[in-house]
């Protein structure tokens, strides 16, 4: 059977740098406090940049890094909960941004901090069923529109960006060994967003504040349990060992939830990468741009075993493990 091999990733970050010292201008709010509770040191936040023209640079990058042609690629899948408009999709802009060929299938996913292993998972089963011999993974988020930048307990936490991976059908034991996507919608009232769109005349309740609420404390709880039950998933599906991962790229929404999910499964601090000090949570940009940074440090190498595991709004949690 074809595996899903990830031949080529890339990443895009807007220029504009808000530290945790420019926050403390705006929210009663401290960089100390920034840090010691999360690990964030600034984030990145898109002045110009749409989501889909990150998606889309950081696809270009990934495209590149793979020397394939935008005009190869069947399937576009971007996992993203702020696309530039309702309709149409993200992906059909990035296709329209890059040039991919008329006919390729193009589409969002929506499953917040999970939406790219979402993608992943989705275009893996595309690829194994025979039907797609290349397709473009992206992930991309600009939280900085769906954040109340007056409210300390939130905004100090996201930050834009966006990450990409070209999957490509080939026979081997190379790509994705096991992808496992989950979600259970009584706990969507932890972390949600309104929608944007002003009620209709015949609503009887429109909630009139479109912006990111989240019950924090709730959410860290359960992001520890279900990030440390997702990847032991994965780890029993396919037979691996801790000794055996040569690298765990989390979802990088705070630095005490990695820690605690590291500790649960025993691994050794230098096999878990981390960028979140730099970019803060990026949503589903996040463990693209993650993967691309570890790529580009050569800290992957061929056959290495690579876990990814998410946490997010939905609330939604996903995991993969891939031979690299
Ligand atoms: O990617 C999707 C998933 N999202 C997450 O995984 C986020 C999960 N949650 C978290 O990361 C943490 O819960 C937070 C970082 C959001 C909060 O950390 P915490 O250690 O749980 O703090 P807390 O909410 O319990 O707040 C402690 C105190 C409170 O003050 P009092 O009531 O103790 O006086 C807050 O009002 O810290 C206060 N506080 C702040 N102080 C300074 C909350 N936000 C801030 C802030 N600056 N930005």
């Amino acid at each position: 059977m074809m595996k899903a091999r990830l031949i080529g990733t890339g990443s895009f970050v807007p220029k504009k740098i808000l530290t945790n010292y420019d926050l403390e201008k705006m929210v009663e709010t401290s960089d100390s406090w920034i840090s010691t509770r999360t690990g964030i040191r600034q984030r990145r936040v898109a002045v110009e940049d749409s989501t889909s023209e990150m998606a889309a640079k950081a696809a270009k990058a990934a495209l590149k890094a793979a020397g394939v042609s935008p005009k190869e690629i069947d399937l576009i899948i971007v996992g993203t909960v702020t696309p530039d408009m309702t309709f149409p999709s993200s992906a059909c802009f990035v296709q329209s941004h890059l040039g991919v060929k008329s006919g390729a299938a193009a589409f969002d996913v929506s499953a917040a901090c999970s939406g790219f292993l979402y993608a992943l998972d989705i275009a893996n089963k595309y690829i194994k069923s025979g039907s797609v011999q290349k397709a473009l993974v992206i992930g991309a988020d600009r939280f900085s529109r769906l954040v109340d930048w007056k409210d300390r307990s939130t905004c100090v936490l996201f930050g834009d960006g966006a990450g990409a991976v070209v999957l490509s059908a080939e026979k081997g034991n190379r790509g994705v060994l096991s992808s496992r996507i989950h979600s259970d919608g009584r706990h969507w009232e932890m972390l949600y967003a309104d929608s944007p769109c002003p009620p209709s005349p015949f609503e009887k309740k429109g909630s009139g504040n479109h912006y990111l609420k989240m019950n924090g404390n709730e959410t860290f709880k359960l992001a520890v349990r279900t990030m440390g039950s997702a990847i032991k998933e994965v780890m029993e599906e396919t037979g691996l060992k801790p000794e055996d991962i040569s690298l765990l790229i989390p979802h990088q929404a705070n630095l005490r939830i990695i820690n605690a999910a590291r500790d649960r499964l025993k691994l050794a601090e230098e096999k878990v990468f981390t960028n979140l000090d730099k970019y803060g949570n990026t949503s589903a940009g996040s463990i693209p741009i993650a993967l691309d940074e570890a790529v580009r440090e050569g800290k992957v190498k061929d056959n290495d075993i690579i876990l990814f595991v998410s946490f997010g709004g939905g609330l939604t949690w996903a995991s993969a493990a891939v031979r690299w």
